[in-house]
């Protein structure tokens, strides 16, 4: 791979501001957000409760529109497109995968038709097979499996998988290790890591637990809408 195709920008924040609420409660979840995702860069994003970092998720997945600036995703400008809801959720399809806190997968499919499904809707492939991609997560003998049946990690393995049926430029990723223990906590973010490297994924990972963040490239932090350089704090 070359230098050049290496810090390819992915992803790019300049000067997003969003503001939330009217009168007394209104709120500045994004305020002047300025920041770039090369491909196959893995980055954490902390901060406290409240401070915007679902709503950044948000925004740069083409589901909230800012009030002013410029938001970049591959080679389009969101705020070009965020006038029509079809033009944005066609272009999230194509270009994005989330993952959520708890998988949110359907109950009533199995692993394999939860991944079916979306290259399905994607206008994948008709000779689509997920059973590469769930054996990339670890979870190829849980193919015929339904969530139900699934541990929280397992949940997470299928949802992570799910997200890159598209081979999607850009994964976010909300909490992802919120309902799982230490060691599955570590496992669930270091296959994160290890598909942005290999499939040249820019991943933006919003988490809590800091015992995690060995994994990023980067760590940013946010603060009242205010997004910056993390500085650990001296144990
Ligand atoms: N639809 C809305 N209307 C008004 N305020 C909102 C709305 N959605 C979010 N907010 C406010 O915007 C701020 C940022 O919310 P956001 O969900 O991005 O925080 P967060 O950093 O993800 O927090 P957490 O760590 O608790 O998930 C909060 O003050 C929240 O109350
Ligand atoms: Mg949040």
């Amino acid at each position: 791979m070359s230098r050049t195709h290496d810090n390819e920008s992915v992803l790019s924040f300049q000067n997003v501001t969003l503001e939330l609420g009217d009168g007394d409660s209104k709120v500045r979840p994004l305020d002047a957000v300025n920041f770039e995702i090369a491909r196959g860069e893995f980055v954490g994003i902390v901060g406290p409760s409240g401070a915007g970092k679902s709503t950044l998720l948000a925004v740069a997945g083409a589901l909230q529109t800012p009030d002013s600036g410029s938001v970049r995703v591959l080679d389009q400008e969101l705020t070009e497109i965020a006038h029509s809801q079809g033009k944005m959720a066609k272009f999230r399809l194509r270009n994005i995968g989330f993952v959520f806190q708890s998988g949110n997968l359907i109950p009533a499919l199995t692993s394999a038709d939860q991944l079916r499904l979306v290259n399905k809707l994607a206008g994948g492939p008709s000779s689509f097979d997920p059973l590469p991609l769930l054996d990339a997560v670890g979870m190829a003998h849980k193919a015929k499996s339904l969530p139900r049946q699934l541990s929280g990690g397992e949940r997470q393995r299928v949802g992570i998988a799910r997200a890159l049926v598209t081979r999607p430029g850009l994964l976010l990723v909300d909490e992802p290790t919120a309902a799982l223990d230490r060691a599955r906590s570590q496992q669930i973010v270091a296959l994160l890591a290890e598909q942005s490297k290999t499939h040249g994924v820019a991943t933006m990972m919003v988490t809590h637990d800091h015992e995690v963040l060995g994994h990023c490239d980067r760590v940013l932090e946010m603060v009242d809408g205010k997004l910056g350089a993390f500085e650990p704090a001296a144990a």
